[in-house]
This record gives structure tokens, C-alpha cells and sequence, in this order.
């Protein structure tokens, strides 16, 4: 018997090793391909986790030889990779096993299931196939219909499809994009990306609420006095204005990463950490969480829109001079709102989500504030300086945790002040964490979906946040604006100090 063989007695990177595989990568010679898949996965060869036979299939438009295609990825994954220098070798390779094929052209469809079929015969592999779909949304429908008319995803292995974000612009288009996907796949074979559930600090969030037996009886309505959770980047929109002019931060952030965030923290302990036990606890969450009614949007709901400003000293533009932005948009490039979840654990706890582009920050942090203590035996004069316990989760950047809580000044008598109990990621671990996009990959390789959001997820979150962006349109509410490097509009501090509280500033 070989060590291998046994999965009981194989390492935790062995066990992770999928089957020889083929990833199809539509859109293979965009942005997000040259950014984040091919760096990933070029990471992954480096660290032996890819399958012993493994092909890569980039597929787009352009007519493009193998040998350019793998030029510029060489030249992507020298710029974005997250280890460097390139070692050479691993590349060539990796490179050897990476192909190109134009589907722009009529017949294309076929061309790719003709190559996909003489590749991994020539290998002998079985056609386990990964369809990646790293094209603007527009394009998927026909995508899905190209490969269910071609039959590429009937092969005598596998087949799965990665979607990534966003997945449909509303309840409606959501669902409609499902139902094209399962004109092809099974929900089973679906994977949905929201890359903030790739990484290691937000995998962490289960760990450290399920791994541990001492924070979970404090974490309820009676001991939390409410939740911040905060997606600050000091980014603008970049070159994405063609994508985000329409979307919109309610659309880009709050509808997915927030909401899982919150989702996770929020969740009861799944029975299991598997993919329908993890998600099953999410769904049950998400559909708890109270729908804010229209009347109730412009009281619990703060959009905004940054104006020219500072960044780190750098004077920067406002969103409507941005190139491609309408000189009028009124889209948000700022939100912040309040939720409650109508259920046991947290009737009448607020959560209080807030994301913006421009902030003075990068900032991706869960706070979980507790009640103070029932009954204060120190003077008012004592405890001057004691800050309400918070147990702050930092997603990004400085990963790790850190608790608050009163100490003891070390001066005659009794002088208390806030201190902090700290965890950070790199000094306990020495290690640089994965990237989400290479969790990700690695996971659908091997058909693990418990990072991927199911379909009914997503679908929910759509009904959270419909009904806010239709009362935005409806013009009930104000797009205030707030100069660039400020935590956003003076609105959203009077939403949390109505309630009196405030938002930290992390
Ligand atoms: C993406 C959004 O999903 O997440 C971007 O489309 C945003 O607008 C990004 O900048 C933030 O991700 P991260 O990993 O940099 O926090």
C-alpha cells in the first residue's frame, strides 16, 4: 500500500489534490484571467496542488496562437502573481499545458469541443471539465447555450461551471440566469463565486465561532449590544465605470460580500462543514434577516457619492469626472444601513453595514460590540477611560483579531482604560495566506462547494436589496456626496447616532 493511497494517511495538501482535470476559461485572455486566475493558478502549480495531468483551455474572441496567449500570461502572472520572482521551470510546465482557442467565430463552439477532445485524449484523461465564466455577464447566457448545443459538458467525467459576480443585476435577471445554467448544469454542478468567502481570514470567521466553545454563548442578543461591518477601500472605481456607473455599491458590495459577511456571522452552527450544511445555516439567516420596507428606507438606509477629495495626500477626482461616468450619475459609490434579524438568537440586536469607495482606509472589518457591564462598581471617575469590550475580526488588511477590554492603570488607586488582546495572522503563522482565487479554483477542482453561494442565497440577497435600491430610484432618499478620504456622508453618522452609537473608525 502507498502512503497516498489511503486518504487517511495522506497530508492535508495531498488530500487536497483533485483529479486530472481540464479548466476552460472563457474570457481566458481578459482581465480577471490575467489578474487573479492565472496567477492563482500558476500559485497553485508552485505548491504541487494541481492535478498531475491538468490542461488549461483560455477561450475568447480574439484570434490568438498558443504561444502569444501563453506569452501574455507569462507577462500577467509576472506582474500579479503573489509570490515572485517567476520560477521559470514551474512556469514552462505549467505553460506546456495551456492552450488557446478563438470561439469568436461561427463554429467556434465547435472547434473548442474538438480540441477539448483531442487534448485529453492525447492524455488520456477522462474529461473532467471545469467551465469558467470570466466574461462580463451579458455573455453568459450564450455561453451556457454554446456548451449544452455542443455538448461539452457531456463527457464521461465531470463538468461544472464557475459564475462569477455578478450573478444577475436583480431578483428577476438572477433567476433567469439560473434557469439558463440549469438548462446545462444541476444546481450540484454551479458554482457561484463570491471571492470574500475564498478568504483565509473570512473562512476563519466559522472557525473561530465553531473551533472554539468560549465565544459562542456570548454570542447573542444578550450579550451583543450590536455589529459593525465594514468594506472601506481607498480605491475609486478605476477603469470599471462601463460596469460599476450601473451598479452601484448597493449592487457591487453590499448584495454580496456584506451580506455573507453578515451571513456568517450571524448563521447558527451548521451540523457540519460541508456545502449544504454551511449554506443551509446561511439561507437560514439571510431569509430572517428583517426586508427593510420602503417607508423605512430613508431612516435606516444612507447612500452617498464621493466628491473630489485627498487620498494618502493625493488630490483625487470626484466619481462624476471619472472617465465613463455620466457627468449627472447618480449612482452610490457609498452605503450604509441598518438590519435586524427576527429570530432567537438576535431579535433586537442592530447590524450596521456601511461599504465605500474613497474612504480614508482600506478597511475590511467585523466589530462585534458587547453590553457594558450590568452594574458599574468603579466611579464614574474611574472608569473614565473604559470603552464598551469589542471583539474586532480584521478581514483586510493587518488580518487577525483583537479584543477590548478595561485594565487596570498601573497607578495608585483605580484608574481603568481601554487595552487590546491581539491575534495577527502573520506573527502566529509565518506564512503568506493563499489567495482567495487560488481556495477557490482548488475547491471547484474538487467539488467542494461550501465557498460558493447557492443559488437560493443569492436569490435572497436579492430581496434585500431590491426593494432599497427601487426606493432609492423612486427618489425617496437623498445622494448626498462626501469629499474623497472622509468616512462618507454626515448622513450615515446621524443613522447610527440616532440610535446612539458610532461608527468606529477602524
Ligand atoms: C469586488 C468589487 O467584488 O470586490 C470591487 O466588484 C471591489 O468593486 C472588490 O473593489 C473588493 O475586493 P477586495 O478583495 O479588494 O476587498
Amino acid at each position: 500500500m502507498t502512503l497516498t493511497a489511503n486518504p487517511l494517511r495522506a497530508g492535508p495538501r495531498l488530500s487536497r489534490i483533485p483529479e486530472p482535470s481540464t479548466l476552460v476559461i472563457f474570457g481566458g485572455s481578459g482581465d480577471l484571467s490575467a489578474r487573479k486566475l492565472m496567477p492563482a493558478l500558476y500559485n497553485l502549480a508552485l505548491q504541487r496542488l494541481l492535478p498531475p495531468t491538468f490542461l488549461v483551455v483560455g477561450t475568447a474572441r480574439a484570434q490568438l496562437a498558443d504561444a502569444l496567449f501563453r506569452d501574455e500570461l507569462h507577462k500577467a502572472v509576472s506582474e500579479f502573481s503573489r509570490t515572485k520572482p517567476i520560477n521559470e521551470e514551474v512556469w514552462r510546465s505549467f505553460a506546456d499545458h495551456v492552450h488557446y482557442v478563438s470561439t469568436g467565430t461561427s463554429g467556434g463552439y465547435g472547434v473548442l469541443g474538438d480540441t477539448l477532445n483531442r487534448l485529453e485524449g492525447e492524455l488520456g484523461m477522462p474529461g473532467n471539465r471545469l467551465f469558467y465564466l470570466a466574461t462580463p455577464p451579458s455573455a453568459y447566457g450564450p455561453i451556457v447555450h454554446g456548451i449544452g448545443a455542443h455538448g461539452l459538458a457531456r463527457t464521461n467525467g465531470w463538468s461544472r461551471v464557475v459564475v462569477e459576480k455578478p450573478f444577475g443585476n436583480d431578483l428577476a435577471s438572477a433567476v433567469d440566469l439560473s434557469e439558463k445554467l440549469h438548462e446545462v448544469f444541476r444546481e450540484d454542478q454551479v458554482f457561484r463565486i463570491d471571492h470574500y468567502l475564498g478568504k483565509e481570514t473570512v473562512q476563519n470567521i466559522l472557525v473561530l465561532r465553531f473551533a472554539n466553545a468560549i465565544f459562542e454563548p456570548l454570542w447573542t442578543r444578550q450579550y451583543v449590544d450590536h455589529v459593525q461591518i465594514t468594506v472601506a477601500e481607498t480605491l475609486g472605481v478605476e477603469e470599471r465605470a462601463g460596469y460599476y456607473d450601473h451598479a452601484g455599491a448597493s449592487r457591487d458590495v453590499v448584495q454580496n460580500h456584506l451580506l455573507q459577511l453578515m451571513a456568517l456571522v450571524a448563521m447558527e452552527p451548521p451540523i457540519a462543514f460541508d456545502a449544504n450544511a454551511v449554506r443551509d445555516e446561511k439561507v437560514k439567516v439571510l431569509r430572517a434577516i428583517r426586508p427593510i420596507a420602503t417607508d423605512d428606507v430613508p431612516n435606516t438606509t444612507v447612500r452617498g457619492q464621493y466628491a473630489p477629495g485627498f487620498i494618502e495626500g493625493m488630490a483625487v477626482r470626484g466619481y462624476r469626472e471619472e472617465d465613463d461616468v455620466a457627468p449627472n450619475s447618480t449612482t452610490e459609490t457609498y452605503v450604509a444601513m441598518r438590519l435586524f434579524i427576527d429570530n432567537w438568537r438576535w431579535e433586537g440586536t442592530p447590524f450596521y453595514l456601511r461599504t465605500g469607495k474613497r474612504m480614508p482606509k482600506r478597511s475590511t472589518e467585523i466589530a462585534i460590540q458587547f453590553r457594558s457591564a450590568p452594574h458599574q462598581v468603579f466611579s464614574r471617575e474611574s472608569a473614565a477611560g473604559l470603552e464598551p469590550n469589542t471583539l474586532v475580526l480584521r478581514i483586510q488588511p493587518d488580518e487577525g483579531i483583537s479584543l477590548k477590554f478595561g485594565a487596570k492603570v498601573p497607578v495608585q488607586g483605580i484608574r481603568i482604560r481601554s487595552v487590546n488582546m491581539d491575534f495577527v495572522y502573520g506573527a502566529s503563522f509565518m506564512v503568506d495566506a493563499p489567495d482567495a482565487y487560488e481556495t477557490l479554483i482548488l475547491d471547484a477542482l474538487r467539488g467542494d462547494a461550501t465557498l460558493f453561494t447557492r443559488r437560493d442565497e443569492v436569490e435572497q440577497q436579492w430581496r434585500l436589496v431590491d426593494p432599497i435600491i427601487d426606493a432609492w430610484r423612486a427618489g425617496q432618499i437623498d445622494l448626498p456626496t462626501y469629499a474623497s478620504g472622509s468616512w462618507g456622508p454626515t448622513e450615515a453618522d446621524l443613522l447610527i447616532a440616532r440610535d446612539g452609537r458610532t461608527w468606529r473608525q477602524p
